[in-house]
């Protein structure tokens, strides 16, 4: 077995997920915020285009995908963050940006050099740290902070870390803790990862996922100023379109480090089929879904909100992405989490996410907005009753 299966372990909330499978299988209504997985239909168009790109003959994708959906891609870019790149060149598609992201390693690290650590910001998503194991490197992970607003500060980790990074991962919006920047946060991040020829993904899968009347998260694409050298930036249409089984991302960024994936990932096979990158094309070509979408979550976030409010329970983060980052009353998350299971309300506890989590819940907005005012209901009972405690 591969060493680094036994050095991962097993997942530290097991016993937890265990019985969280369990309640969803029994027949009555249970509350699952617990899976970052909307409900919501696909939009029809999107459906449409796959159906009618359902050609007799089946042959392989390629890993370069088709021109259109390049195009389509580098179109949403252009109209999103008002920046312009080459298709051909500073475009990749990927099938989600979660096998995009775990990949990229195997394109950019030198396993026997000195340089062989993943940077990035726990609590946080794993491929970052992973990716580069499995890929013989290191995870190098930093533990963010409430008090600095869930920011990776690169320029306060030294000198030191920082040469023997090969890449440092951002994520902003961010999973799981909502927190947001601004694209004077990006600009310096960029200046610190360049400064020490340190290659700066930026995980942006969530950054059209934000409140409707908020500003709009920026990319680091913008923050770049035209110059997109040692810049990846990844993409998905999992959230922004409703398209999580469809598996359709994009990797933007540097031609140079565009084109190592190019050439790594045909060994792979990750080519999404040709059918799902119609619909892809037709995802990235409407924006109007997207501002319904965001108005379906929104509606969500004030009911949960609102309560949270009421009852005293403090958030942080929590600014964009469709989460939720509640802080424990009592600051033991697990243990409030399986109280909340208790009463058929299933919660993360932010140590699922590391141990800079501890503390904290993450609720991810999954239920209808009837489930999420039914669950409510629920959680005020409990607290009224006191099995709970309120803030
Ligand atoms: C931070 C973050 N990045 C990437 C992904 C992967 O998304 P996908 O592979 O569906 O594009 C997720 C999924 O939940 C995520 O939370």
């Amino acid at each position: 077995m591969n060493p680094v299966l036994t050095r991962l372990g097993g997942y530290p909330l097991a016993a937890f997920q265990d019985l969280a499978r369990e309640m969803r299988a029994q027949p009555e209504p249970t509350y699952d915020f617990s899976i970052g997985d909307p409900v919501e239909p696909t939009p029809p168009f999107i459906r449409r285009a796959l159906i009618d790109a359902l050609d007799p003959v089946s042959q392989y994708p390629t890993a370069a995908g088709i021109p259109e959906l390049r195009q389509a891609i580098a179109g949403w870019v252009g109209r999103r963050f008002g920046v312009a790149v080459d298709p051909d060149t500073q475009v990749l598609p990927s099938s989600g940006s979660k096998e995009a992201i775990f990949h990229t390693p195997l394109a950019l690290l030198d396993a026997g050099s000195s340089r062989r650590h993943a940077i990035w910001g726990a609590p946080g998503y794993q491929p970052y740290e992973r990716g580069a194991l499995f890929a013989g490197g290191e995870s190098d992970a930093v533990d963010l902070s409430p008090e600095r607003g869930w920011r990776l500060e690169l320029d306060a980790l030294g000198e030191a870390r920082l040469d023997r990074a090969f890449i440092a991962w951002l994520n902003y919006p961010h999973n799981p803790t909502g927190a947001v920047v601004d694209e004077a946060y990006l600009r310096a991040q960029l200046a610190t990862a360049r400064a020490h020829g340190v290659v700066l993904g930026s995980d942006e899968c969530y950054v059209e996922i934000h409140p409707p009347s908020g500003p709009r998260p920026p990319s680091l694409l913008q923050a770049a100023d035209g110059d997109l050298s040692g810049v990846l930036v990844y993409f998905s249409l999992s959230k922004r379109s409703g398209m999580t089984g469809y598996r359709c991302g994009a990797v933007v960024g540097d031609p140079a480090l565009i084109a190592a994936q190019r050439i790594m990932r045909p060994n792979i096979g990750t080519g999404s089929p040709e059918f799902v990158q119609r619909a892809a094309v037709a995802a990235w070509s409407d924006d109007d879904h997207v501002a319904e979408r965001r108005e379906v979550f929104e509606e969500k976030r004030r009911i949960v909100l609102a309560f949270l409010d009421e009852v005293g329970l403090r958030t942080g983060g929590s600014e964009a992405t469709f989460y939720l980052w509640v802080a424990a009353p009592g600051g033991d998350d697990v243990a409030y989490a399986q109280a909340l299971l208790a009463r058929r309300i299933i919660a993360s506890p932010g140590s699922a996410f590391g141990p800079a989590g501890t503390g904290w819940l993450r609720l991810a907005l999954v239920p209808d907005a009837e489930g999420c005012a039914a669950a409510v209901d629920v959680w005020r009972t409990a607290i009224a009753e006191g099995a709970l405690p309120g803030g």
